[in-house]
């Protein structure tokens, strides 16, 4: 479990924590009526500064989500982003955080509303988030008996709070049986994503990813090692259906997005992949990415956005 801050944002201000609280009447809470982000923002040590990573990128597929589901973000991209420092500075975070910002749904009469006949209302959490070990050692994963929320009922493009219930089903099954976070395939059978992240496979040296169309998050890191393998690494990279079949004889596999990061998948359904061990391909990637997203790397600084103006 991760320590809990000392603020959080709620509508338009820096709140204490134990204040940060809405009603139990709310759409909200009562039928997950919310879409949000999740971000990170990644410190340099050397620089002592902390870079968000994306900001544009996922403020503008928060305005996506929102406006499926036909909501009304009531605030400006340069509002939400000084919010984003305002409250990185106030906890004085100088580790890697994982922030999120949600938009919500009030009180209104059940489900009959328009979205301009209920009050929308947002809020800001920040943790402190180290990696997780699996970025280092790998995950054993599954397939899971829960299909991947269909664009025909509701879209797994929309990250709305509500689709994690799917995730959330085939998580759990999947902790309760011995794995790790699991793969999820879509209704037409092809594999989509895992609960929380894309997923990429490795096989003869192209990386190979399920498309948009597949019943995924259209993620900002997926789009990022797309770009850094094709630009930097000269891997090749293929958007196309993958079967589960495929991943059984895969050289290598990970997860990516911004709470996974690349966290590499070292089995599936108890097949090894490749070695057994964190593929060198996925090492590299990752490796890369982290340097990135700490502003190692100059060409992509244009990616990050310093918090603390030292950057
Ligand atoms: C269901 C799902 N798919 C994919 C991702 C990856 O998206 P991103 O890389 O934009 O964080 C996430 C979030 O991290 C997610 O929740």
């Amino acid at each position: 479990m991760l320590a809990n801050p000392d603020f959080a944002w709620m509508d338009g201000e820096i709140v204490e924590w134990k204040n940060a609280t809405v009603h139990v009447s709310t759409d909200l809470v009562l039928r997950g009526a919310n879409v949000f982000e999740g971000m990170r923002g990644y410190w340099n040590s050397d620089k002592k500064e902390m870079f968000i990573f994306r900001n544009a990128e996922h403020l503008k597929r928060l305005r996506e989500s929102a406006k499926i589901m036909r909501m009304t973000i009531p605030y400006t991209d340069e509002e939400l982003t000084e919010a984003f420092i305002q409250l990185i500075r106030k906890n004085k975070f100088e580790e890697g955080v994982h922030f999120r910002p949600v938009v919500y749904f009030d009180q209104g009469e059940p489900n009959f509303y328009k979205p301009e006949e209920i009050r929308t209302g947002m809020f800001i959490l920040a943790f402190a988030r180290p990696h997780s070990k699996a970025i280092f050692n790998g995950v054993e994963s599954c397939t899971s008996t829960w299909r991947r929320n269909s664009d025909l009922s509701m879209p797994s493009r929309v990250k709305a709070g509500a689709n994690y219930h799917n995730s959330r089903l085939a998580h759990v099954e999947a902790r309760i049986n011995g794995f790790a976070s699991p793969i999820m395939l879509n209704e037409r059978g092809k594999v989509s994503e895992g609960p929380a992240s894309c997923f990429m496979m490795v096989r003869d040296g192209v990386v190979i990813t399920p498309p948009v169309t597949g019943d995924i998050l259209e993620s900002i890191t997926r789009a990022t090692l797309i770009q850094l393998c094709r630009e930097e690494l000269g891997i090749e990279v293929v958007e196309r259906e993958v079967d589960r079949s495929e991943l059984y004889i895969a050289d290598e596999g990970f997860f990516c997005g911004s709470g996974a990061e690349v966290t590499p998948m070292i089995s599936l359904d108890r097949y090894p992949l490749g070695s057994g061990k964190v593929g060198p391909i996925t090492k590299k990637i990752q490796d890369l990415y982290f340097d990135v997203a700490a502003g190692k790397v100059e060409k992509y600084r244009d990616w990050l956005l310093p918090v603390y103006g030292r950057g």
